[in-house]
C-alpha cells in the first residue's frame, strides 16, 4: 500500500480559533479527516503529525526515508526560517509538496520567501482547507 505523510507545523493545532480572518473556522482534525476519507477512497494510507517543534518536524522527516512515498508539509511559520527542516527535505529524496492555507505571497514581506519550495515537488497556497484537499490530490497523482 502507498503511504504519504502529513505533517502540520507549529501552531497549527490552533486552527479554529487562531486569526480565523486569515486562516478560517476550520479544525485541524476536520482538515485531517477530510483528508483521510479522500485517501481511503484510493486505497493509500496516510500517517498525519503535527509539531510545534523544529528538531522533531527534522527527525520525523529523517525517519520518513523508505517508509513514505510523499511528503505533503505545511511547515507554517518554519517555512520562512527553517534550513534544518528543508535540508531534511532534500536528504530524504522524497517528493514533497509544500501547502499553506493563505496565500503567503500576498501577506507580510517576511512571508515571501520560502526555504522550502526549492526542495519541494511544487507549493499550494492561499485556498484555506482546500489548500490541503488540492495538495493530496497533487500526491495521488504523484503516486500514479
Ligand atoms: C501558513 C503561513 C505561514 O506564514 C504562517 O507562519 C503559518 C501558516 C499557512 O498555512 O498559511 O503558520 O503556513
Amino acid at each position: 500500500m502507498k503511504k504519504i505523510l502529513v505533517i502540520h507545523g507549529p501552531n497549527l493545532n490552533l486552527l479554529g480559533e487562531r486569526e480565523p480572518s486569515v486562516y478560517g473556522k476550520v479544525t485541524l482534525e476536520n482538515i485531517n479527516k477530510k483528508m483521510k476519507i479522500r485517501a481511503k477512497s484510493k486505497n493509500v494510507k496516510l500517517e498525519i503529525i503535527q509539531s510545534n517543534h523544529e528538531g522533531e518536524i527534522v527527525d520525523i522527516i529523517g525517519k520518513a526515508h523508505n517508509n513514505f512515498n510523499v511528503i505533503i508539509i505545511n511547515p507554517a511559520a518554519y517555512t520562512h526560517t527553517s534550513v534544518a527542516i528543508r535540508d531534511a527535505i532534500s536528504a530524504s529524496g522524497i517528493a514533497t509538496i509544500e501547502v499553506h492555507l493563505s496565500n503567503i505571497y500576498s501577506r507580510e514581506d517576511f512571508r515571501h520567501t520560502s526555504l522550502i519550495a526549492p526542495v519541494s515537488k511544487g507549493q499550494i497556497s492561499g485556498f484555506g482547507e482546500y489548500s490541503y484537499i488540492l495538495a493530496l490530490e497533487a500526491a495521488l497523482k504523484l503516486l500514479d
